[in-house]
């Protein structure tokens, strides 16, 4: 193995936290106060409630199974996608390198930013100097669900895990540069979709990530950036076997353009396809 898989290798573990036996399902680490000692107060209390004889939710311990399909909302990692969504990053932007493939990276709901950090190293790996890694995220979390317009969405209750789900724009520029991999290949698109995608500055995409996890999410960045995607480009849906609302998007928007590429499985959770024509 070169230097430079070795690298790439450990940095995808790395960024799902593979190798810590990590509790699975563990309280959001948010930096302010309020939540820290909301939690330590928990904590408290579920100890004095064990001590005292009586049956309190465990936490689910971290099993490497469900990490390796992203199964998990990691307590410390930068991507709760796993490791099999990880390897078809991997593909997909090694395929599209060596292809030729025009167009720049994104991925629409980055949360800690570990796909568009991995995203990042792959081209930095393979001296790809000519290419924008897009971070596209509001960094507050999910927006409610608007179910007069999208009635896919409806009683969607992600906007209230924005103690989990809302990383700030700020800890994932940190993250970056934990990873020595923040520089001007990396862009930030800070919004609700429906406002920064369709004026995006981006003219091309030779990878199309979406992990917005909703019905709104999923169409506002396919009808912004689809057409945007090469041909011999790859789009990946994180949420496609998982979240109902999410392949319904897909699948009205394949209907909608009369899109018949086949759509490949990664791990039960994930697709993805190559765009053909
Ligand atoms: C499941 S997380 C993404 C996980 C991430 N890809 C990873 O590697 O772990 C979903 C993200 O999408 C963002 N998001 C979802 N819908 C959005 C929208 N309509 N506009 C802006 N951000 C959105 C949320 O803020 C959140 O960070």
């Amino acid at each position: 193995m070169s230097t430079d898989s070795l690298y790439i290798d450990l940095l995808k573990k790395v960024l799902i936290d593979y190798h810590r036996m990590e509790m699975g399902e563990t309280p959001p680490l948010r930096k302010d106060k309020r939540h820290k000692l909301r939690y330590k107060f928990l904590f408290m209390l579920e100890n004095m409630l064990k001590n005292k004889g009586f049956t309190v939710r465990e936490k689910i311990p971290y099993n490497k199974d469900r990490r390796e399909l992203g199964l998990d909302w990691p307590a410390y990692a930068e991507s709760m996608i796993g490791l099999k969504r990880m390897e078809n990053i991997e593909f997909c932007v090694n395929d599209t390198i060596q292809n030729h493939i025009p167009g720049d990276l994104i991925e629409t709901g980055v949360w800690r930013g570990g796909s568009v950090i991995f995203m990042r190293a792959l081209l930095k790996v393979a001296g790809v100097t000519d290419k924008i890694v897009w971070a596209a995220d509001s960094f507050e979390g999910l927006p409610k669900p608007d179910e007069e317009k999208y009635a896919a969405d409806k009683g969607d209750n992600h906007h209230t895990l924005s103690d989990i789900l809302a990383i700030s724009e700020e800890d994932v520029r940190n993250n970056f540069k934990k990873y020595g991999l923040l520089d001007d290949q990396v862009k930030f698109l800070k919004g609700w979709f429906k406002d920064t995608l369709p004026t995006a500055p981006i003219e091309k995409l030779s990878v199309l990530r979406l992990d917005g996890d909703m019905y709104e999410s999923t169409i506002q960045a396919l009808d912004a950036l689809y057409p945007k995607l090469s041909v011999g480009g790859y789009l990946i849906i994180d949420d496609y076997g998982v979240v109902p609302g999410c392949k319904k998007a897909i699948m009205d928007y394949r209907q909608q353009h009369d899109l018949t590429e086949a759509i490949i499985d990664i791990d039960g959770s994930g697709a993805y396809w190559k765009k053909l024509r």
